[in-house]
């Protein structure tokens, strides 16, 4: 059941095209941008002769080639930790750190964030309990201290952690077993609204008392915003044809943000939210023919076997085809003020937004770059028409309703173009499908798929350097490039979701790209909203000891044998990532956690710890059996971290736990539930981690 709900093992959508493509091969691409890219690179090995595929996979050609260091800065403070070791069959279920930190819970599923009893895991949830309570499969998050200029520094002991429940896994929160029982098990509008009220955002006060972080139950500031929230619709799409409904005439007031992956925060204070796979949650009773512009979302009748729709008509699309586009976008929410009203902004469009990276040029104008994680999506960049006022809050309260998106294509002499999504050029026209800038919007893939967008390997999370801004972002994996028949998503926007065969490009440049990569750019003078950038891979992610070939049906060329060029510890899946404030670039993984097949040498899920500067990259944070390690941030100061757990033990089938007993076992401090004797089910949850010492994380 449950990995019908996950992304990265959601079954390939049937739909196949068939528009096989003149695109180069492998080592034509490569060589171009050789060639192209010799002004800048670093090592003079990169201009010797000899380009064949195995001349560039050679070893030091190829990090060459990919790793020429924009002139990233080493981190201030430098990586000092020792390396933890993999945490391989028979797996550790246990978040571990380097010797000299701890790890502690702070906060799992379930807990009560206001006064009152705490919840026993032994039981099923109930909307009611879960209201007062942090919700499901933690997620992205970030840390908003406290005013700190006074003394002490109170903002590095006091602040907001504000954190995305991105999903359930409905029998575990219905108390079903076994897991494969909730296809058929009686459904009610009460289990349904549990499930709702566990996905969402969730903000919570905590502090530093006596050096153990705790959350503050009694806060005023503690608030769960869920997915039958009221939240308001902004920007172009405001208001839309296509956003209305029976139940909101107006197409301006949604219940409800679903499927909050990873997130985004801007410098005003506030937080965005991102709606990744807001389709799996609708479904259909009764017949369904869907639409093409439905299909390029890969809505379905039956989603992703939630069963929402069957209790609960407004997920049931047959009955309101308008609702599914009310989901999708970055949501704004002010979690200094409890009683604000989220805020769906349209302007930056819609598509299975992962995260949402705000950066501020020096003149103040402010580009949000973000990326659509789905096999062969985009990335994108929004940059507001006003600049920011550092000095006015409430100025820079409406900033993301108007500006310019651009989606990105990626040129194989390394170079990059942004590509306005504004209505009326590039095709973006009435006779194409466009009315006004308000469908491009709601229709933001099949506007990229008509201007000619890079399809990429999954864009998951961006991050900024602290002083460079150069941008990062993971591509997490992509079993389907390379794949044949060759074909592209089609210009006319008729491809459904995740089902085009895209040949190797220099920014994807690998077939079958199971273990990602880590991409970079810089804008052309360092300007926020200019419409060209460099760009090169960071990183090409991997197994060095792998005994994996490539399967049969993809095209060879060039391909490494999944041994990647990582420069120190070995991980693949990049998704989280996230610089601190002295540009060490911290690297969370998203597989299959368990250690087998693929994984057998690089073990559970990881946290790593990366100089941008040299790509030298070390393994510092080992997860719990069959979980994610996603969503991180820390104090000010940088001598606390958090970072989320989500989903350890998944894919359980007779028992809860038969894959975890985290954290509940205890094994990272104790719990609301640790004492009572046995472990009921696994919890998703956020940790702490410091350093014995006291000292800066990392260093
Ligand atoms: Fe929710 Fe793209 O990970
Ligand atoms: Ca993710
Ligand atoms: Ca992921």
């Amino acid at each position: 059941m449950s990995s019908d709900l996950h992304p990265d093992r959601a079954h390939d959508a049937h739909d196949e095209t068939s528009n096989p493509a003149a695109n180069p091969s492998f080592e034509q691409v490569l060589a171009q941008r050789l060639v192209s890219r010799r002004g800048f690179l670093k090592h003079s090995a990169a201009t010797t002769a000899g380009l064949t595929a195995a001349g560039v996979f050679g070893g030091s050609l190829l990090d060459a080639v990919f790793n020429p260091a924009l002139a990233a800065p080493a981190p201030v403070g430098g990586i000092g930790f020792t390396s933890v070791p993999a945490n391989v069959v028979p797996m550790t279920d246990a978040v571990t750190v380097p010797a000299g930190y701890s790890a502690r819970v702070l906060v799992a599923w379930g807990d009560r964030l206001t006064a009152g009893a705490q919840w026993n895991p032994a039981d099923p949830m109930d909307e009611a309990t879960q209201l007062q309570a942090y919700g499901a499969h933690t997620d992205g998050m970030n840390y908003f201290p406290f005013p700190g200029a006074g003394k002490g520094h109170l903002g590095n002991k006091r602040g907001l952690l504000v954190s995305n429940s991105e999903y359930v896994d409905p029998p575990l929160v219905n108390g079903i077993t076994p897991a494969s029982a909730y296809a058929s098990a009686p459904l009610t509008l009460d289990m349904v609204r549990a499930q709702q009220a566990a996905h969402g955002v969730n903000v919570v006060k905590v502090r530093q008392i006596a050096r153990t972080w705790r959350v503050h139950r009694t806060s005023r500031f503690n608030r769960r915003i869920t997915g039958n929230t009221p939240c308001a619709v902004s920007g172009p799409a405001a208001g839309h044809a296509l956003l209305r409904t029976g139940a909101d005439p107006s197409g301006r007031r949604v219940l409800g943000t679903l499927n909050n992956c990873a997130h985004g925060q801007t410098p005003w204070g506030t937080y965005l939210a991102c709606e990744e796979n807001f389709n799996g949650y609708f479904g259909a009773n009764g017949s369904y023919s869907r639409t093409a512009h439905e299909a390029r979302y890969g809505l379905s009748a039956a989603g992703f076997n939630y069963r929402w729709h069957e209790v609960d008509e407004r997920f049931d699309i047959n009955q309101h085809r308008n609702e599914a586009n009310r989901f999708g976008w970055v949501v704004e929410i002010d979690p200094y003020n409890p009683h604000s009203t989220p805020v769906k902004r349209t302007a930056l469009g819609r598509f299975k937004h992962e995260s949402a990276g705000v950066v501020v040029g020096p003149d103040n104008t402010v580009a949000v770059y973000m990326g659509d994680d789905e096999r062969n999506e985009y990335v994108y960049k929004f940059v507001c028409a006003r600049k920011y006022n550092p000095r006015n809050r409430a100025a820079n309260r409406d900033l993301l309703d108007t500006g310019t998106l651009y989606v990105a294509r990626f040129d194989a002499d390394g170079s990059g173009t942004w590509l306005p999504l504004v209505w009326g050029q590039n095709g973006l026209t009435p006779e194409n499908g466009f009315a006004d800038q308000g469908e491009v919007l709601i229709k933001c893939r099949q506007a990229a798929d008509r201007v000619g967008a890079t399809m990429m390997d999954r864009p998951e999370w961006v991050a900024a350097h602290p002083t460079t801004r150069e941008v990062y972002l993971t591509l997490t994996n992509n079993s389907r490039r390379g794949n044949t028949p060759a074909s592209s998503n089609k210009v006319d926007g008729t491809t459904a979701a995740a089902s085009a065969n895209p040949p190797v490009d220099a920014a994807n440049p690998r077939p079958d790209n199971d273990f990602g990569h880590i991409i970079r750019w810089r804008e052309s003078a360092g300007d926020a909203a200019a419409t060209v950038f460099a760009w090169d891979v960071f990183v090409l992610c991997g197994d060095k000891a792998t005994t994996k070939t490539l399967g049969g049906s993809y095209t060879p060329d060039g391909h490494d044998g999944y041994k990647g060029n990582i420069n120190g510890d070995d991980y693949g899946a990049p998704d989280g990532l996230w610089f601190d404030g002295d540009g060490r670039l911290w690297i969370q993984t998203d597989q299959a956690g368990d250690a087998k097949g693929d994984w057998v040498n690089i073990g559970g899920n990881v946290m790593m710890c990366a100089d941008p500067s040299t790509g030298h990259t070390r393994r510092f944070l080992t997860s719990p059996r069959h979980c994610e390690v996603t969503g991180v941030t820390g104090t000010p100061d940088g001598r606390t971290l958090f970072v989320g757990i989500q989903h350890p033990g998944e894919d359980w089938s007779v028992s809860p736990t038969d894959n975890s007993t985290w954290p509940d076992s205890g094994v990272n401090g104790p719990t609301t539930a640790s004492a009572l004797g046995t472990v009921h089910k696994p919890r998703s949850g956020v940790v702490v981690i410091t350093r014995d010492d006291g000292g800066v994380i990392g260093t």
